[in-house]
């Protein structure tokens, strides 16, 4: 077992034990980061129309980036979330009364204290499944967890929410999904339905989902949002060529591409893409592949549809969900919906 016990700045987690601190880390089968790269590589930079799932930003210095992005002044998501779970995780809480707390695509859960403080508040003890596809913000949000919340028994779930939702392992229920961030506009609307889908056939009655969305608004907010003065959202969009150049040996030059993010009104969505500066090619040695970049061709590495709630809950319905509860900012910016499988 020693080759699966892995030890980050002082927190010793275990692989599918539980460690000494109580905390053990699950790999799904989806946490195989590298494992579906060469095929969307193949399917996705070959060719005209060149795209990339999302999911291979966040390897440690894309999650860093990110919770960057997520202080800019510009980029309001996180701070509007952050309060609308302020005012209403106790009442969640009362609701749902959870023994679990199942987070999908948690990132470094520093919403989801708005629960653990309210827990505290509550004399309630619930147990902790994040479940990211970051291994490194997993164990950094571990470490930090566990500082402040001594009594939270952790699992962390390394996986990819595409494959790995049947196979989450089990816990006591009711179970409180989580699902925040806005994350669900980074999948298409059929992706999207599909995760729904599966999450929902994997929910016990009793279960609930919490799903922030961002919604629709004035495009100069939202182009603000993903154009931040500081420039961290550039670099988190630049970096996924150096996530390439580690996991496929590849030569992409960051300094031939341009970030471009802008809200595309018909669509309803935020496209991001990388700009190709100028006519190049880029070999990726470790699947023996060169794509080639003319002058202005773009790669779209992300979209991030904005939704009204009665689109979302047309989408979640149409999943087999129930609209329980919705929560919104008085600015409406965005929401929160409590959602039942029932
Ligand atoms: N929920 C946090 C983080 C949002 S960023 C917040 O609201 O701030 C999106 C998170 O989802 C990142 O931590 C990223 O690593 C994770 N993620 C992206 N694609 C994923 C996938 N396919 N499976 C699992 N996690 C994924
Ligand atoms: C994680 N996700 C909800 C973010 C978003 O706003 O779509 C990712 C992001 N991309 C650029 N900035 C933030």
């Amino acid at each position: 077992m020693e080759r699966n016990t892995q030890a980050v700045e002082g927190l010793d987690v275990r692989s599918g034990t539980h460690g000494a601190t109580g905390i053990a880390l699950v790999r799904l089968p989806g946490s195989l980061r590298s494992s579906g790269l060469d095929r969307d590589v193949r399917r996705g930079l070959v060719g005209p129309h060149k795209h990339l799932p999302p999911k291979y930003f966040y390897d440690a210095r894309g999650s860093w980036l990110f919770e960057q992005i997520c202080s800019t002044p510009e980029y309001y998501p996180t701070r509007t979330e952050s309060a609308l779970l302020a005012c209403h995780a106790r009442g969640i809480l009362d609701l749902v009364a959870p023994g679990t707390l199942v987070e999908i695509g948690s990132g470094s859960s520093e919403k989801t204290d708005h629960f653990f403080t309210a827990c505290e508040d509550l004399g309630l003890s619930v147990r902790y499944q994040p479940f990211d596809v970051c291994d490194e913000a997993l164990r950094a949000a571990a470490m930090r967890l566990r500082a402040r919340y001594a009594w939270l028994d952790m699992e962390l779930l390394v996986g990819d929410y595409a494959v790995d939702l049947p196979v989450l392992p089990y816990s006591e229920g009711p179970r409180l999904f989580l699902f925040l961030g806005g994350t669900i506009g980074n999948l298409n609307h059929d992706e999207a339905l599909t995760f729904l889908a599966t999450l929902r056939d994997t929910m016990r009655p009793e279960d609930y989902l919490l799903l922030g969305f961002d919604r629709i608004k004035d495009k100069r907010v939202l182009d603000a949002a993903y154009n931040d003065a500081e420039g961290y959202t550039a670099q988190f969009n630049l970096n996924l060529l150096e996530v390439l150049n580690s996991r496929l040996d590849a030569d992409f030059d960051a300094r031939h591409f341009a970030h471009v993010a802008f809200f595309n009104e018909d669509e309803g969505q935020i496209e991001m893409h990388l700009r190709a500066r100028r006519t190049h090619e880029a070999t990726m040695a470790r699947i023996g592949l060169v794509t080639r970049f003319v002058e202005g061709e773009t790669i779209l590495t992300e979209i991030s549809r904005k939704f009204t709630p009665e689109g979302m809950r047309a989408l979640l319905e149409a999943a087999g969900f129930r609209w329980c509860r919705h929560e919104e900012a008085e600015n409406g910016y965005f929401s929160l919906a409590l959602v039942s499988p029932t």
